[in-house]
């Protein structure tokens, strides 16, 4: 069963006179354990989706269930209740406090979630060690790199254990190499059962991934329009070539991995 189901979402916003169709009629499924990005030019609707695929709006018409539960039509005080039960988001620009430190901040959702002290400092640790920050844990987000905020702020997404981490441009504001360790780490989130959805407008980030959810306009793109899967076809050709020399069973076998998952 799929995780995210998306059938036929429209997200219309109107202001004054003017309707903006930023989505325009958009289905997919994103599986459990899936790790895929969602591409496209600016104002194609990828933070749109990214809002209602977290529950921070709703659509104007079409469903989206996460997890088996319909979340279209729902009130607010449901949607935040799944937003704290299933969804971990990370942003652009980490959106940490900065008058908290690495531990504070990481704790924040479980206080929210009402969980008891014990249960909640154990939590706290795990996150904060499975992104290799225990020695900073006392610091402030100020006396952090922005590889490291960034790195709280996916333990902040995780502490929860949320099936499903929403990150928009989470590598936005970091550097080619930082931004690698923490596309990294959220391939093993995934690897861990957890569906991963990053929003990119950077083509080497996306081909990263999986599986790419192409927009433009508000509409899905097809593989067979979509500029990436050339770009990814073309570079897949180009290092064949190089290549001549047979490979390992293990490395054919993750090659194959990574070129099956672009079509479920
Ligand atoms: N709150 C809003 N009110 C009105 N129009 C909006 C609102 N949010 C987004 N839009 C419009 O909807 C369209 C899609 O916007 P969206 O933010 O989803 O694009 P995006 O793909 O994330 O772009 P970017 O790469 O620049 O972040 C755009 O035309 C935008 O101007
Ligand atoms: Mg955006």
């Amino acid at each position: 069963m799929a995780m995210i189901e998306v059938r036929d979402v429209r997200k219309i916003y109107t202001v004054g006179e003017q309707k903006i169709h930023a989505l325009a009629g958009v289905s997919l499924d994103i599986d459990k354990g899936e790790y895929v990005s969602i591409i496209g030019p600016s104002g194609s609707g990828k933070s749109t989706m990214m809002q209602l695929l977290g529950c921070l709006d709703t659509p104007t018409e079409g469903s989206i269930i996460l997890d088996g539960m319909d979340v279209s039509r729902a009130n607010s005080n449901t949607l935040s209740w799944v937003r704290n039960q299933k969804i971990g988001f990370v942003f652009q620009n980490f959106n940490l406090l900065a008058k908290l430190n690495v531990y504070e901040n990481v704790e924040l959702p479980l206080i929210y979630a009402n969980m008891p002290g014990r249960e909640r400092r154990k939590r706290t640790l795990e996150a904060i060690e499975a992104v290799g920050l225990m020695e900073r844990i006392n610091n402030r987000p100020n006396q952090l790199s922005g590889g490291q905020s960034q790195r709280v702020a996916i333990a902040r997404a995780l502490v929860n254990r949320p099936k499903i981490i929403l990150a928009d441009e989470p590598t936005g504001a970091l550097d080619t190499q930082t931004g690698e360790t923490i596309l990294q780490l959220f391939r093993e989130v995934s690897r861990r059962g957890n569906t991963v959805a990053l929003v990119t407008h950077d083509p080497d980030i996306a081909m990263e991934t999986p599986r790419r959810i192409e927009l433009r306009d508000g509409k899905l793109v097809s593989a067979q329009e979509s500029h990436y899967h050339r770009f990814k076809q073309a570079a897949q050709a180009e290092a064949a070539a190089e290549e001549p020399q047979p490979v390992s069973i293990v490395e054919q076998a993750l090659r194959g991995d990574m070129n099956n998952g672009g079509n479920p």
